[in-house]
């Protein structure tokens, strides 16, 4: 298929996606993330803004080093310091993509630049070309796009494309335009433009009127061959179009849209249960294509109609976007090697021996307590090995006793191992899980918000694990700790020690670097 029906797919959920409140994300979870994006298929990661702060100068270059396939991508406003600090982030990869950014509404460049239409026109010329000179590889977006004047825009594009930009990015930054004006705005520039022919057009929407997708659809039919998107449609307030919502509207409606991505689609909804693991954000049931119930059928009818025929009420299978039916894997007599090869058919093939170790471990536990073991179950305590078994933990549980019930007050007994010292405590509170708190907090006093605590089963029954997501914040930072246990209670203890040993690294990692912070405050 020749390149003009290919669609690129821009992932920005490290990005934009990490820019929803709450969503920030570890380095060690990005690299994570990246891998699985890479082997996803997806062809740009925007990996952060490195400017922004020290760690997601940190993650960009991280990423840039360990992708394969995908080409890393960073932020850049119209400044060379940004546009340098992103060079030095990405300079490690073989091919890397810097995308520069301006606003071009009157709105914004009045109120939020306090720049006229004529300065803003020559930033563009000044930094697209700055960028140029570092890489052939430029993007450049105006910010704000769908409430810009039509022949500024018009202007400011051919000077972009003049000026080195590859591809030319069309922001719905508010999410407030419709499928038909986006049409138009696409199918405009791709008449108006001399030079359009020398660049790719992508589409950036956001879904702050529930039209992310069908926005980025319409540009793509209109002549846009880039698509911006975030896996589970995170991002900043309603977040941005959801990248399996395009890919599987592409894929199943091709008569209509007659485009390919390279995305592998099967991945889809592990790339989904990475990114809501990690953000803590759960998946809504009926969010299409990756919701619990995006394959579920209750009714009789629907039913009777899928035995006799699936295509009554499927449109798609779910094994195409990677949902399998939960099936029951293991018990407490499979050995290592089994429990290896269902690690490798989950896809968790790079996995280090330690992590494998530890997993098998916790496996043999829960098979002596839970009757059946399912795929899930095994997804579960590996992520939970992956976030608990960073050598770099400062606080590790070690013990945890809990007296719940009616009448006397809920109280906990916690021994913690604080940075290799052995520490006990009791205390009661409104409940067990504030017993639980309580105690983490007289052994290792710390003063953090709680954001989030989420409680979700793994699989059905009395018995199942229980996976507990916990969202702390300090002085704005956030982290997002998880853990699963058949019991809830010590699911919650180790996900508030998670959410805490990641907030005391974010410490260690951002004190040094304050400068640079305060320098981003400033607004450079
Ligand atoms: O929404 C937006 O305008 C953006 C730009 C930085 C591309 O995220
Ligand atoms: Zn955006």
């Amino acid at each position: 298929m020749a390149d003009k029906d290919k669609v690129f797919i821009f992932d920005t959920t490290m990005r934009d996606g990490e820019q929803s409140p709450g969503a920030s994300m570890s380095l060690e979870e990005k690299i994570q993330i990246s891998r699985v994006f890479d082997e996803l298929g997806i062809d740009i990661i925007e990996a952060g803004f490195p400017i922004a702060s020290p760690g997601d100068f940190e993650a960009v270059s991280a990423i840039s080093k360990v992708l394969k396939k995908s080409i890393p991508c960073g932020l850049a406003r119209h400044s060379k310091k940004d546009i340098d600090r992103c060079y030095e982030a990405l300079k490690h990869a073989p091919r890397f993509r810097i995308h520069t950014f301006i606003s071009t509404s009157p709105l914004h460049m009045k109120h939020k630049l306090n720049k006229t239409p004529d300065q803003v026109y020559d930033s563009i010329k000044e930094h697209v070309t700055y960028a140029r000179n570092l890489t052939d590889d430029v993007e450049w977006s105006c910010e704000d796009g769908t409430r810009t004047d039509m022949d500024y825009m018009c202007k400011t594009v051919e000077l972009a494309i003049k000026s080195g930009a590859k591809t030319i990015n069309i922001p719905d930054t508010v999410g407030y335009t419709v499928p038909s004006e986006f049409t138009k705005i696409i199918e405009t520039l791709l008449n108006k433009v001399p030079n359009i022919d020398k660049a790719i057009l992508s589409t950036h929407c956001h879904n702050d009127l529930g039209l992310a997708v069908a926005n980025s659809l319409a540009g793509i039919q209109a002549g846009a061959r880039q698509i911006e998107c975030t896996i589970n449609g995170i991002g900043e307030r309603a977040g941005n179009a959801a990248l399996e919502e395009v890919v599987m509207a592409i894929r199943t409606r091709n008569d209509l849209m007659p485009y390919e991505t390279g995305i592998n689609t099967t991945l889809l909804s592990k790339a989904s249960k990475l990114v809501s693991n990690v953000t803590g954000f759960p998946v809504q049931f009926n969010k299409a294509i990756v919701g619990k119930n995006a394959f579920a059928h209750e009714s009789g009818i629907h039913q009777d109609g899928m035995l006799k025929n699936r295509n009554t009420y499927e449109i798609m299978t779910p094994e195409s976007v990677g949902v399998k039916q939960t099936s029951l894997v293991m018990g407490k007599h499979s050995g290592r090697h089994a429990f290896k090869d269902k690690l490798i058919s989950l896809g968790y093939a790079d996995l280090t021996d330690d992590v494998i170790e530890n997993a098998f471990g916790k496996f043999k536990v829960l098979a002596d307590k839970k009757k059946h073991i399912y795929d899930e179950d095994i997804i579960a305590l590996v992520d939970d090995s992956l976030v608990l078994d960073n050598k770099a933990n400062n606080l590790v549980l070690k013990s945890l006793k809990v007296f719940a019930g009616t009448g006397e007050p809920q109280k906990a007994d916690m021994t913690l191992d604080v940075n290799g010292q052995i520490k006990s405590a009791t205390e009661t509170g409104d409940g067990p899980v504030d017993a639980i708190f309580k105690c983490i907090k007289s052994l290792y006093p710390h003063d953090v918000n709680l954001q989030l605590y989420q409680v979700h089963a793994v699989t059905e029954g009395t018995d199942a694990q229980a996976t507990v997501s916990v969202r702390i914040e300090e002085n704005g930072k956030t982290t997002v700790g998880q853990a699963a246990d058949t019991d809830t209670l010590v699911a919650s203890a180790n996900a508030y020690i998670a959410a805490l040993n990641k907030m005391i690294l974010k410490r260690e990692k951002t004190a040094p670097m304050m400068e640079q912070q305060e320098e981003k405050m400033r607004g450079i």
